[in-house]
Order: structure tokens, then C-alpha cells, then sequence
């Protein structure tokens, strides 16, 4: 039986749609549904375009109460049944509650080689700290931000002139590739890491 699969998203959806795309044929999971915290999410569109069900849980209607807005995802999260979460651009800090009713369950992509730069801005501070490389890794999410076991890293050169703007964008054609081959393997049953060469 096929894993099925949430994908919660913030902004474009560009690691959505890679992880959709991969999940046909003999992949052992498929989407059952694209869940945004922003109603003018552009992933929404392109959910929709691929036939996934979509929802949309507004983080700003529950204000700072963070419990309250968890709870909401959950109950949508919860009607969809899924057995794994893809964190896949979503924006908002999740907290233990929420963590823990789906605890081994959620994978995020995050934009830096971790564990370096968790957080925001990860290109420019590896740019301003002279790096030689960046990248971007998945990982198991836990109560603690960006803090959970790697599961698959890629790297990128950081060239002379890069700007924030230009090495996040060679960056993110790695996520298109790391998190499909991840997400392949997790969803398998394989928690082992393995980074892209
Ligand atoms: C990606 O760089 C991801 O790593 C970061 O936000 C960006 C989302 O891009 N957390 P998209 O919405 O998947 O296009």
C-alpha cells in the first residue's frame, strides 16, 4: 500500500511540485494533499493544476495563539490520513505539541549544509562567513528549529561574485533533487542518510 503523503507550504511550492512530480509509478508514496498557512501561496495553484486536494489553514486568524493554529492544521492534516508530512517551504515554527502528534513522521528541506545556519538568511551567512560551500539538507522535524536528524545533504560551490539572490537559486535546483530522493527512500522505509554526490 502507497504512504501517503501531506506537504505543508508557505510560498512557490517549487519542492512540491518536485516531490509530486517524482510520486508516480513504483514510488512507494503518493500526495494526498497540499496544505498552505497562506491563502496566496502560489503552490496552491499549481497543487490544483496537478489534481492534489488542497487546503488552507491561515496562520493569521489565530493571531499569536500558536496552540490555536496547530490544532486547525491538525484537524485538516488529520482528515487527509496521512502517514507522512513534507515540510516543503512552510514557513512557521512548529512547537512540540504539534511535533509530537506527528513525531517520526516529518521530514523539512532546509536551505543550509546543517548543522550550520539553521534559521533564516542561510545563503548570505554563508556567503559573509566564507564558506567555500552551501547547500541544503533534509531532516526529521523535532521541537528543536532545524535541529533534527539528517537524512540527505547536497552541496553547491560558492562562487567569487555570488549574491544571497544568485547562490539560493543554485541551491535550490539540489532541494529539486535531494528531497524527491529522500522522500523516496523514507517513505521505504530507509532512515538512513544519504547525501547526493
Ligand atoms: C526553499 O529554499 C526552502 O529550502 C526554503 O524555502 C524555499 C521554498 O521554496 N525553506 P519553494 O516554495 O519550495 O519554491
Amino acid at each position: 500500500m502507497s504512504k501517503r503523503v501531506a506537504i505543508l507550504i508557505s510560498g512557490g511550492g517549487s519542492n512540491m511540485v518536485s516531490l509530486v512530480d517524482d510520486m508516480t509509478d513504483d514510488h512507494p508514496a503518493r500526495p494526498v494533499l497540499v496544505l498552505s498557512n497562506r491563502p496566496d501561496a502560489g503552490g496552491l495553484e499549481k497543487a490544483r493544476a496537478r489534481n492534489i486536494p488542497t487546503a488552507v489553514v491561515d496562520h493569521r486568524r489565530f493571531g499569536s495563539d500558536r496552540a490555536a493554529f496547530e490544532a486547525a492544521l491538525t484537524d485538516v492534516l488529520e482528515q487527509a490520513r496521512p502517514d507522512i508530512l513534507c515540510l516543503a517551504g512552510f514557513m512557521r515554527v512548529l512547537t512540540e505539541g504539534f511535533v509530537s502528534r506527528w513525531e517520526g513522521k516529518v521530514l523539512n528541506i532546509h536551505p543550509s549544509l546543517l548543522p550550520k545556519y539553521k534559521g533564516l538568511h542561510t545563503h548570505a551567512r554563508a556567503i559573509e562567513a566564507g564558506d567555500p560551500e552551501a547547500g541544503c539538507s533534509v531532516h526529521e522535524v523535532t521541537a528543536e528549529l532545524d535541529g533534527g536528524r539528517v537524512l540527505g545533504q547536497a552541496r553547491v560551490p560558492v562562487l567569487p561574485d555570488d549574491t544571497a539572490a544568485t547562490l539560493a537559486a543554485r541551491v535550490l535546483v539540489k532541494e529539486h533533487a535531494l528531497y524527491p530522493a529522500v522522500l523516496r527512500r523514507f517513505a521505504s522505509g530507509d532512515t538512513c542518510r544519504k547525501d547526493l554526490p
